[in-house]
């Protein structure tokens, strides 16, 4: 429950614009629709408490200087359900089958497990509680648990590790009785064995760096803290949690925000029928040049190695034409536009997107009707979660060459991203219109009405794109709309989700 909730009748004469915009900079919170009440409740109860009577105007004022007041209205408006053992399937599989493989390679460094989003401590709690159970006193050993939040008074009541019954509702008596000591009638106090193994920090996951505590862990667990989120948020914070992950860590998000973050950035995985995400190398941008519908290269790349070796190759030939004059001298030679194309790819299969981008800039200033340039740019971008400029790399494309299929699907997911579902389908319906059999713009047409309950419609889209996807290989599926990538095989899986999903619905 909202603390603030309810707290007074919402007064739709006040303009809260401004609040919102403060609250979504700073926390990544949206406050539309049903949770305007809150927002209201929230700022009425902190004006009065500051002795502001209805001067919106200057609560705003305060805000914007006081970081400390802003942190007091955040903490009136977050929402700390959480209890032990809540979900327990991820608990459980993380504990039996993450972990003994971790730790089976593992010689000296603890396995780091953090809790992005721990509200008062039960979820990092629960694992402790659990490792306890399975490994003993060796757990100091072996684990380092952290717990961060961005409400300070939940991170207090964390640290202090007192409960009260609802706490409890979903854990075993033996536990409780084994890890709590009772504090007076109803509350109970996490014993030390437990405690010590648990670290909590204040956080804000939206603020510009997070703490050492945070740093290379092996397993992140975000569970039922991006549904507050709106989708650019959700996407952000995502990428900076990934980011975080060393290489082969998982990322488990609660059972309702799956689908959700499977926005390319860390792979989906289904194991013992639950799916998390787990951080690989990075497939996007494979060298595929033969099969650009748009490219004047024909010319075939061999594949596998010669993607590592570009990958890892010294890149200095986008150097020279990232700083060549506009105007070329005749001193230095310049580099075939081809050459500069390839270096690009190279770049952006490294992962350099900033250096690709200034190369692709000087290709396109160079000859302006390269457009597989354009297409590598867009996708780019889009990557890079710079949407309002991959839109326009997109609508250029489709200026000069209104068949381009692939500046349709990424204006789809442009769309998306903006949470604009219309015109995303109608992006998705355009794809399908250039070309019937495109899985992607089936896939997504599907999860649009999905999200809209057209439940049959849904069922077709996604019958459609698993139909396309079995008939031949899913890496050449995957690689099907040059310069994109995807990893055709989680589509599969997420289709059948879908599909079992879909089975009971009228
Ligand atoms: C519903 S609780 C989830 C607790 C626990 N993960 C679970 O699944 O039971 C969501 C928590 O996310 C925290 N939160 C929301 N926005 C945050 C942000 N920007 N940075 C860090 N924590 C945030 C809230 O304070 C709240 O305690």
């Amino acid at each position: 429950m909202m603390k603030a909730a309810r707290y007074r009748a919402y007064d739709e004469t006040v303009d809260l614009t401004r609040f919102k915009e403060l609250l979504l900079r700073s926390c990544g919170h949206s406050f539309e629709n049903e949770r305007e009440q809150a927002l209201f409740s929230g700022v009425s109860r902190r004006m009065e408490a500051r002795g502001l009577g209805e001067e919106y105007d200057a609560y705003l004022f305060l805000l914007l200087r006081d970081a400390d007041e802003l942190l007091r209205l955040t903490e009136l408006l977050t929402v700390n359900e959480t209890y032990f053992f809540r979900e327990p399937d991820h608990l459980n599989f993380m504990v039996e089958t993450l972990i003994p493989a971790l730790i089976s390679v593992r010689r000296t460094q603890p396995v780091r497990i953090v809790s992005a989003g721990c509200s008062t401590g039960e979820e990092p709690y629960s694992i402790a509680i659990m490792l306890r159970e399975r490994f003993g006193s060796e757990c100091e050993r072996l684990f380092a648990i952290t717990g961060v939040d961005i409400d300070s008074a939940a991170i207090g009541v964390a640290r202090q590790g007192v409960y009260g019954s609802t706490s409890f509702r979903a854990m075993d008596q033996a536990l409780l009785n084994r890890y709590f000591v009772q504090q007076e009638p109803g509350r109970f106090k996490v014993t030390d064995t437990v405690s010590k193994l648990v670290h909590f920090e204040m956080v804000n996951l939206l603020g510009t760096s997070y703490p050492s505590c945070m740093q290379a862990p092996d397993i992140i667990l975000y569970r039922n803290v991006s549904i507050y989120f709106p989708g650019q948020v959700q996407r952000d914070i995502f990428g900076r949690l990934a980011d975080l992950l060393v290489d082969g860590g998982c990322l488990l998000v609660g059972a309702s925000e799956t689908i959700h973050h499977d926005v390319g950035i860390l792979s989906l995985v289904k194991q013992n029928a639950l799916f998390f995400y787990r951080k690989t190398p990075p497939l996007i941008f494979e060298e595929r040049r033969t099969l650009s519908r748009h490219g004047s290269t024909p010319e075939r790349l061999q594949s596998g190695s010669v993607k590592k070796t570009s990958a890892q190759r010294p890149v200095a030939l986008h150097q020279a034409a990232a700083e060549r004059p506009r105007t070329p001298s005749n001193a230095t030679p310049v580099p075939d536009i081809k050459v500069c194309f390839d270096e690009a790819v190279a770049l952006a299969h490294n992962n350099e997107h900033d250096r690709s981008l200034v190369l692709l800039d000087d290709i396109i200033s160079r000859d302006n009707g390269f457009e597989k340039a354009y297409s590598l740019k867009g996708s780019l971008l889009l990557g890079m979660g710079r949407f309002d400029e991959a839109r326009s790399v997109c609508e250029g494309i489709l200026g000069r060459d209104p068949l381009c299929l692939e500046a349709y699907l990424m204006l789809g997911m442009i769309a998306r991203q903006y949470g604009d579902n219309d015109d995303a389908f109608k992006r998705f319906r355009e794809a399908l219109y250039l070309s019937p059999t495109c899985w992607l713009a089936n896939f997504y047409s599907g999860e649009i009405l999905y999200a809209q309950q057209a439940w049959k419609r849904a069922r077709g889209s996604f019958e459609s794109a698993l139909k396309i996807l079995e008939s031949g290989s899913l890496k050449a599926h995957g690689q099907t709309f040059f310069p994109l990538t995807f990893n055709a095989e989680q589509f599969v899986i997420i289709c059948r989700h879908k599909l079992s999903l879909l089975a009971t619905q009228k």
